[in-house]
């Protein structure tokens, strides 16, 4: 995991590429790291509006590319400011499906000056994969990543 968090420093403080191709490279390098990581993407609150929009993500396209707050897991995250680790989503109520695939799924905010301005997301084709250290990390990335916004 060190390891892992020396490679994503690396990416966010690198000079030679805009925010954008930095997320875009910490999805890259998380789904190509973490075996059971099969989508992984951010949002961000999409201006003023009480919406999330889709940045840059890995994995299968999705239709969600607005979602309102509260709506599905990530929508819930928008208005709780709290990770949500759901285990099997086929037991949550309140999730919007991306793929039948998807077995487990983590949400993580990012917080910038104290505002809720976005998340990290990771749907997982595993039932109930994301560990303490996984939780970690990605609490972590997130505080890393508000860096850089
Ligand atoms: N499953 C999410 C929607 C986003 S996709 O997983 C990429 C949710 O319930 O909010």
């Amino acid at each position: 995991m060190l390891e892992l968090k020396k490679r994503l420093s690396s990416i966010l403080e690198s000079p030679k590429h805009n925010t954008e191709e930095k997320l875009q490279k910490v999805c890259h390098l998380l789904d190509q790291e973490i075996s059971y990581f099969n989508w992984t993407g951010f949002y961000f609150k999409n201006g003023d509006k009480n919406e999330l929009i889709l940045g840059p993500y890995v994995g299968a396209p999705t239709d969600h590319t607005i979602i309102p707050y509260g709506k599905g897991i990530c929508g819930q995250v928008a208005v709780s400011n709290e990770t949500f680790i759901v285990p099997d989503v086929h037991q949550q109520d309140n999730y919007l499906s991306c793929s039948i695939d998807t077995k487990a799924e983590i949400v993580v905010p990012i917080f910038k000056n104290g505002e809720n301005i976005g998340q990290i997301d990771i749907d997982s084709h595993t039932l109930d994969p994301f560990t303490k250290e996984d939780l970690e990390m990605l609490e972590w990335l997130c505080h890393e990543v508000s860096k850089i916004l």
